[in-house]
């Protein structure tokens, strides 16, 4: 009996001094393979209008399958692809964590750069120059890296946690986002928070999104008498429609006060800008210049924040920008609603009613991270899809000390950043994946945005259809032995947080910010 409990006693030593040197060695990856694997995806030219997909999506299954993860291609349009991969949760009744990101990027004028924008040039200072380095191959590579560090740590998340790899959003994500939003696949996940894309910050401080502004694109026109060129008459189609660019340009201006004094964030006011102006009688030479046109009309691109009256803005459209008593019509060739399908202004909460973002706030300040004032994301990005269903979306991209370069000349990203932003995600992902309410049965109530999802039957039906689909939908791999031994071992080392307290304590004190 002795011998024996020793021998087994000197067998579970080695055991765990096989786990420990495992893990010492995998945690302690040499960065420059990091970077290398950035640059990797980095190279994959997947520019519109004509990205190579495949090309990108096989890439990311090689990765997927370095890190068994299971993964599912997905057609909603041929040939636009859309990799979903799965890190299976030990508690799949709990809603998901869907990591989120585009595989597309902006074409680039490839004479303007320093470095051709698909070389992943890293140069002494250690900046990687390529189109994407921000918007968003980093982030999908970052996810990833992180799940990597968190497998050799042998951390298992309680909630599964899914990543997503969508085809064109840089062209509106209808073929993308959209449909996948809208499909069956996502609502068998039970997706509970998705994380997006945000913008690089210029500041120590992560910038976080918790919204976007709706565009609604506006085309006013006039009509009036026409006339002699040499002639002086009031309501000409001309003198009506510059009557309302006046206007116009003085809300515009109004509401550019408030950004240039500080009083409120690019993304809390209503932006207007012109996109075109439409007018005159044609001739060979160019316009007949001594005839005052009969018609005259003008668009306009207006980014409408979730905060915003919609209802005032409407009127103040037909009322002062295009009144019929003036001759004027208006249309919308495009008009995002800024509320969700539940009649709520779509934004994530961004204070204690939202245990998602406290638990971010917490992981990126832990993992060293400063955080900055949550805002209004000035333009739009895919987690509309999803916040628009009444789901919460943060967008944030981890960049700090990065100047805002996407979609411009000479976009990069600085390695020691992208390294840095590995650790951020792990920290969240760590969070979020181990994340459980102290009371089961009010998990899903708990969990809901504060922006009135609870009556989304996707949360009440989509842990049933998670639970019973899956099976058949994935591949289920079987840990080893030692996985699960080297799990139990580390287990301490990535206890989940207090969650029940770091929810209620420290309200947000930006809050009430966008009410202003
Ligand atoms: C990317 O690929 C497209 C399609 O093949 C091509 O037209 C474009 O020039 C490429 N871009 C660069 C920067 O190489
Ligand atoms: C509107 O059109 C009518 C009919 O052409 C015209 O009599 C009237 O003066 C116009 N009013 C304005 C303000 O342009
Ligand atoms: C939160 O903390 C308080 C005081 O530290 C404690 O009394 C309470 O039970 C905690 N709440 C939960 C839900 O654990």
């Amino acid at each position: 009996m002795e011998i024996n409990n020793s021998l087994l006693l000197l067998l579970l030593h080695l055991c765990f001094a096989l786990i420990l040197t495992n893990t010492a060695s995998s945690t302690k990856e040499d960065p420059s393979v990091i970077i290398s694997r950035f640059q990797q995806y980095l190279q994959i030219n997947t520019s519109q209008p004509t990205p190579d997909y495949n090309k990108a999506i096989q890439f990311l299954i090689s990765q997927a399958k370095s890190l068994s993860l299971d993964h599912q291609t997905i057609e909603f349009v041929k040939n636009k692809p859309l990799l979903l991969l799965k890190w299976q949760g030990s508690d799949p009744t709990l809603p998901s964590i869907l990591l989120y990101s585009h595989t597309d990027v902006v074409p680039s004028e490839q004479d303007k750069w320093t470095y051709h924008p698909f070389s992943a040039h890293l140069d002494s200072a250690g900046k990687i120059y390529a189109r994407g380095s921000q918007d968003m191959k980093c982030v999908s590579m970052q996810y990833l890296e992180a799940i990597r560090k968190l497998k050799a740590t042998g951390f298992q998340p309680v909630r599964s946690v899914y990543l997503s790899f969508a085809p064109d959003e840089e062209i509106g994500g209808h073929d993308g986002a959209e449909k996948f939003a809208d499909s069956d696949v996502f609502k068998s996940l039970n997706v509970g928070i998705i994380l997006d894309e945000g913008l690089a910050s210029p500041s120590e401080e992560y910038s976080a999104f918790y919204a976007e502004r709706s565009p609604w694109w506006l085309v006013i026109k006039a009509k009036g008498a026409p006339g002699h060129g040499a002639k002086l008459y009031d309501n000409s189609a001309m003198e009506n429609l510059l009557k309302s660019i006046e206007i116009v340009r003085r809300f515009r201006a109004s509401q550019f006060d408030m950004v240039k004094t500080g009083l409120k964030a690019e993304g809390e006011v209503i932006s207007v800008n012109m996109a075109f102006l439409k007018a005159g009688t044609p001739s060979p030479t160019g316009f007949v210049m001594n005839l005052q046109p009969s018609e005259a009309e003008a668009g306009f691109d207006v980014r409408v924040p979730p905060t915003a009256n919609a209802e005032a803005l409407e009127r103040r459209i037909a009322e002062e920008w295009a009144p019929v008593s003036r001759n004027m019509t208006f249309e919308f060739k495009q008009k995002a609603s800024i509320h969700d399908k539940f009649g709520k202004p779509i934004l994530t909460a961004t204070d204690s009613s939202n245990p998602w973002w406290s638990l971010l706030e917490e992981a990126v300040k832990n993992a060293n991270g400063k955080l900055g004032k949550p805002s209004i994301f000035p333009a739009s990005i895919d987690a509309r899809y999803f916040r628009e269903r009444g789901l919460p979306a943060i967008g944030f991209s981890p960049m700090a000390n990065t100047p805002i370069l996407l979609h411009d000349h000479n976009e990069f990203l600085n390695q020691a950043e992208y390294l840095k932003g590995i650790n951020i995600y792990e920290s969240i992902i760590k969070a979020y994946a181990s994340y459980v309410q102290h009371t089961k049965d009010e998990s899903s109530r708990d969990e809901l945005p504060s922006n009135g999802a609870s009556m989304n039957p996707v949360r009440t039906l989509g842990p049933a259809i998670a639970a019973n689909n899956f099976k058949a939908i994935w591949v289920y791999l079987t840990a080893p032995i030692l996985g699960a031994l080297c799990g139990a071992g580390t287990f301490s080392a990535v206890k989940p947080p207090e969650e029940d307290n770091a929810t209620t304590h420290e309200k947000h004190s930006t809050a009430g910010s966008f009410r202003r």
